[in-house]
């Protein structure tokens, strides 16, 4: 198995594990783990797609949105030594000495991580960051220096690993502190949708997301998915303008499904929340699906994700279903659908975007 960059990096500083209580954050691969099997290790997962591999049994998790709203969550699930957690927040008592966080993309969503970990931290505890170098590893150190002395520890694969040893107190994590209520306003609906650091589009409604919501088909009937929720944006729409429709929101990130529960919620609605990679281990049949996609955004693109997607979709949905897509226009989509589905429509574009209208 081929380690992630970050973690043929951190092969490199084995020692610096042999000793301290540590907890992992958002670890890029499910294997480089088993080379500290013989530690108790406190691994905290925000994305469904490392957990699953690293516990190796649970294919995809269900819940109610009124038990995550009132609730939070938290999927515990032990292997050897090690105990992996799924959940946006930690929220166990348990304290470290070390935190290693795998840098996440959004800036805003490090910062959270930060306070996180620096919340479950003994006295004089130390977090580490090991990141890609073109994944903002350098504003990365600027965020650090804050909590306390930094250094950077190694640098290899294009990857930097830094250490911070905290000083002063720390404040213990709320949630509450980072989430803000919007509302947001297409055609002539407004509603509130909820917004998390690390949710996509934190604090504005996306365009692609707007065109869908304008333009879309609106024969709905049944069950309806909305696959890659984010905020749950899209569900929380559909259910407002459609009361008679029953909802399933999926997402790989645990914040996401912990923002959707939040946005239901402000809605008064409730609805079944999936975690799941793609439509993996997912058994629900459903009569539509409206979706705005998760999309590559490395230098290569690559549509087996979107490929797996759209062959999944197909296997879920009722004979009489259709699957309602906004993506970027210059996506070769149309071909993709129609290997599937025997009827694809634009049903609308911008100078970005296009929304396609399938069914059998
Ligand atoms: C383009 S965003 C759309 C979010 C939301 N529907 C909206 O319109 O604001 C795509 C979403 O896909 C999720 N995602 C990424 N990879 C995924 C996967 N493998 N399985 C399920 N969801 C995934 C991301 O977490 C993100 O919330």
């Amino acid at each position: 198995m081929i380690l992630s960059p970050q973690n043929q990096l951190l092969e490199r500083s084995m020692d610096l594990f042999a000793n301290g209580e540590w907890l992992f954050v958002n670890p890029s691969d499910a294997y480089f783990l088993d080379e500290l099997k013989s530690k108790s290790i406190d691994v905290m997962h925000q994305f469904f797609d490392i957990f699953s591999e690293s516990v190796r049994v649970v294919p995809s998790i269900s819940y109610d949105s009124r038990d995550i709203a009132d609730k939070g969550f938290i999927s515990e699930q032990k292997v050897g030594s090690h105990t992996h957690y799924f959940a946006p927040f930690l929220t166990t008592q348990n304290q470290y000495t070390d935190v290693m966080i795998y840098l996440p993309k959004a800036k805003s969503h490090f910062q959270m991580l930060l306070r996180m970990a620096a919340g479950t931290l003994k006295e004089n505890g130390r977090i580490h960051v090991v990141g890609e170098n073109k994944g903002g590893i350098k504003s990365a150190a600027k965020l650090m220096q804050h909590l306390g002395p930094t250094q950077k520890i190694d640098s290899a694969r294009h990857c930097s690993l830094l250490t911070t040893q905290l000083s002063g107190e720390h404040l213990a994590f709320n949630p509450d502190d980072w989430t803000e209520t919007l509302t947001y306003e297409v055609e002539d609906t407004s509603w509130p949708v909820v917004s998390i650091p690390g949710v996509f589009s934190h604090g504005e409604l996306d365009a692609g997301t707007k065109l869908l919501l304008e333009k879309h088909t609106s024969n709905l009937t049944g069950k309806v998915m909305d696959f890659a929720c984010g905020a749950g944006v899209i569900g929380s729409y559909l259910m407002t303008r459609y009361p008679h429709l029953k909802l399933a929101l999926l997402d790989v990130s645990a914040l996401a499904i912990y923002t959707s529960a939040m946005t239901l919620k402000a809605n008064n609605l409730n609805a079944q929340l999936i975690a799941a990679n793609g439509l993996h281990g997912v058994e629900t049949k459903v009569n539509h699906i409206v979706t705005n996609p998760p999309f590559h955004t490395g230098i290569k693109t690559d549509y087996t994700i979107t490929k797996r997607f759209i062959e999944d979709a197909r296997r879920l949905l009722h004979s009489n279903g259709s699957l309602q897509m906004v993506a970027n226009r210059f996506l070769p989509y149309p071909g993709l659908l129609s290997e599937h589905f025997s009827k694809v429509l634009t049903t609308a574009q911008t100078t970005q975007f296009s929304l396609y209208h399938t069914s059998f």
